[in-house]
């Protein structure tokens, strides 16, 4: 489904260069939802951005769904990420002046769907991220946790073949973070979606199937969460 291959990442003012990542390469299969996870500064959101076509790596190779992103030109990646790719930001990133479904609805704006049926799709969304009654709100009427569950419900709404997530229960409190990652999971169950999201915390990486850590621009480690409870098992045993 996603394939990241020797994915090399520098920055450069015109005087000096910055490496800030190194021969990155793992995959994810589909419906798989993945932690990525590194304190701050190891390169994450450097990673998330260029694997959802947001700017283009020095060296490497990315393909998703079959598909090279780092070979298509401006136009044919603006069209992938339309068809293909969801984004969850931290701050949610919602248009203030446009009401809770009109928020969700946006992305099909942008490709001419029919109102009728963009709306129909938006409650539905706005239903299985809970939030059905708001729908016809402003998004400064929100909490944040409702805020970053718009913002879920607008990323769905294209049925991207993946989602990308940077530190999206970053600015909420413990309990909220813990109902934000449970409605990922769900929705990550029932819709089959694959979800890369980005954390600096262990428990909230903890509850994905699989974890991907970045240090300084290295990935670590590259942990199956099932081989680590069987692990876990089998020293309970010994002792
Ligand atoms: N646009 C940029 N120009 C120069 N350096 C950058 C830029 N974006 C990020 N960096 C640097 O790259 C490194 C990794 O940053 P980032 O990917 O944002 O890490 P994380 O998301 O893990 O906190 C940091 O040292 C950061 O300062
Ligand atoms: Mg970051």
């Amino acid at each position: 489904m996603l394939r990241v291959e020797q994915l090399s990442h520098s920055f450069t003012n015109g005087i000096e260069t910055t490496a800030v990542l190194h021969q990155i390469s793992f995959q994810v299969q589909k419906g798989e939802m993945i932690a990525l996870l590194g304190s701050s500064g190891s390169g994450k959101s450097t990673l998330l951005n260029l694997m959802a076509g947001l700017m283009k790596p020095t060296e490497g190779d990315i393909f998703i769904a079959g598909q090279n992103i780092v070979k298509m030109n401006e136009n044919q990646l603006a069209e992938f990420r339309r068809s293909h790719i969801g984004f969850i930001f931290q701050a949610y990133e919602l248009i203030a002046n446009l009401t809770v479904r009109e928020n969700v609805e946006l992305p099909l704006v942008f490709q001419s769907v029919h109102p009728a049926a963009r709306k129909k799709k938006a409650l539905a969304l706005l239903e299985q991220v809970g939030i059905p009654e708001k729908a016809e709100m402003f998004t400064s009427q929100l909490s944040g946790g409702q805020q970053q569950r718009v913002s879920i419900a607008r990323s769905l709404i294209t049925e991207p073949s993946v989602i990308f997530a940077d530190e999206p229960t970053g600015n909420l409190d413990t309990k909220t973070e813990e109902e934000i990652i449970m409605i990922l999971q769900q929705l990550n169950k029932t819709m089959d979606t694959t979800f890369i999201v980005v954390t600096h915390e262990q428990e909230v990486a903890a509850r994905t199937e699989k974890i991907v850590t970045l240090r300084d621009g290295y990935l670590v480690t590259e942990q199956d969460q099932k081989r680590k409870q069987t692990h876990a098992g089998g020293l309970f045993h010994e002792n």
